[in-house]
């Protein structure tokens, strides 16, 4: 009788898989879906993907299916396309199509349903926000008004790694001071202020929300309360988690930062020839009702995620310098890596959404790049022949495995 209900089962299973190959082969010739894995059902093809959408494994599967592919990820349709011809038709022809981010269960939580610019959707709120943003963040002025800040970061940088006399013997983890430092030249450019060390509480604290939001956006869970909606119920506690590390990193940036700065500007008369950082101007277009407080909070959070972002290209590049030891490379990272007229790389994307903080970030990395190899020599630490730079893979973007450690011994001039 057991052996009966089993054979039924596994026969009811077989129908259900066929029927469902064939009708997902049916509708993709009747929508001219293009190639890729067969999904099953509920799933799609996210078990055969896993839980790393990693360029590694996209470029595979590329290799299979060609330059355009479709993966079902549960309910949702991702198509892959790798091909320059093709990323110029999604990214600029048709731009507008394409020109929002898939809304997400979690990014929904972090930004207020899109009350931000980076994760909103293409439209007006979008145009408005990045106007807003551009004038204190994104310009060439603010560009001449902070060199001299990042200047003095990557040469504070280059003093305290010379007192660490295991810099030059065993090594040490340059990210965690590289780390600083960035946040010092966001910091500077938004609230006009800096931390004086890794071990300035308010940093610490700032530091340890920044890293809860960013790991709760690598987990598991951040896709499958989109890839598989009825699974939501699952997720309660995990966005719970997310609401509270959301309100507290709110409270955090309006509380120490936003406040104070609306405090110090209050004291102090600002006319139009006096410096204003970031966020006076963004309190003021508050001020005249064009966004309102949460909008700015937001925008806070956006800059301090965007600015983390800048911490490992910097690495990376050390990583690739202290490989090929090559002082001269740092031309040929900046040529080959970074610049996007190359369109070999798309580190900044490309179109209406690409990243505005570009003009920041190249002068940044130069300056940092340039005065470390200026000032130590690089290499991997005893006993290895190159440097870690296994990724780890995750949901929403790509990290460096493990915090390496690079041996940095100062030249003598
Ligand atoms: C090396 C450092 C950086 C890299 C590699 C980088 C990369 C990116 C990428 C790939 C995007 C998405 C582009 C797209 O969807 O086509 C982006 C968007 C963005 N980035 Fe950056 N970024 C960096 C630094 C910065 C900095 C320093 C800021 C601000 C101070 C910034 C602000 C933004 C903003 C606001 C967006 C959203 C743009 C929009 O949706 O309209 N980024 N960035």
């Amino acid at each position: 009788m057991d052996l009966l209900l089993l054979e039924k089962s596994l026969l009811g299973l077989f129908i259900a898989i066929v029927l469902a190959i064939t009708i997902s082969k049916f509708r993709g010739k009747r929508f001219k879906l293009p190639p890729g894995p067969i999904p099953v059902p509920v799933f799609g093809n996210w078990l055969q993907v896993g839980d790393d959408l990693n360029h590694r494994n996209l470029t595979d599967l590329a290799k299979k299916y060609g330059e355009i592919f479709l993966l079902r990820m549960g309910q949702r349709n991702l198509v892959v396309v790798s091909s320059p011809d093709l990323s110029k038709e999604v990214l600029h022809t048709q731009g507008v199509e394409f020109g929002s981010r898939t809304r997400n269960v979690v990014f929904d939580i972090f930004t207020g349903k899109g009350q931000d610019m980076v994760f909103t959707v293409y439209g007006e709120h979008w145009r408005k926000m990045r106007r807003i943003m551009t004038v204190p963040f994104f310009t060439n002025k603010v560009v001449q008004q902070y060199r001299g800040g990042w200047e003095d970061e990557a040469g504070r940088v280059v003093e305290d790694v010379r007192k660490k006399p295991e810099a030059a013997t065993t090594g040490i983890v340059l990210r965690r001071r590289l780390q600083l430092m960035m946040y010092n030249n966001m910091y500077r450019i938004m609230f006009d202020r800096r931390f004086e060390s890794e071990e300035d509480p308010l940093f610490v604290k700032l530091k340890a929300l920044n890293g809860e939001r960013s790991r709760l956006a690598q987990s598991f869970e951040y896709n499958y309360g989109d890839f598989i909606p009825i699974l939501r119920p699952f997720l309660r506690g995990y966005l719970k988690i997310c609401k509270e590390v959301k309100e507290r990193r709110l409270q955090l940036f309006k509380d120490y930062f936003v406040d104070e700065r609306k405090k110090l500007s209050s004291t102090k008369r600002m006319d139009n020839n006096s410096l204003k950082c970031a966020m006076d101007h963004i309190l003021d277009a508050q001020q005249k009702g064009e966004i309102n407080e949460d909008n700015v909070l937001y925008i806070v959070e956006n800059i301090n995620v965007a600015g983390n972002f800048l911490a490992c290209p910097s690495l990376s590049t050390i990583f690739y310098l202290s490989v090929r030891k090559m002082r001269d490379s740092v031309k040929y990272v900046f040529a080959d890596i970074l610049c996007p007229s190359t369109f070999r790389y798309l580190p900044f994307g490309v179109g209406r959404r690409s990243c505005p903080g570009i003009i920041l970030a190249l002068p940044i990395l130069s300056i940092t790049i340039g005065r470390l190899v200026q000032n130590f020599e690089l290499s991997p630490p005893p006993g290895q022949s190159k440097l870690d730079t296994a990724e780890k893979g995750g949901q929403f973007s790509l990290h460096i495995l493990k915090h390496s450690t690079i041996v940095m011994k100062p030249r003598s001039f």
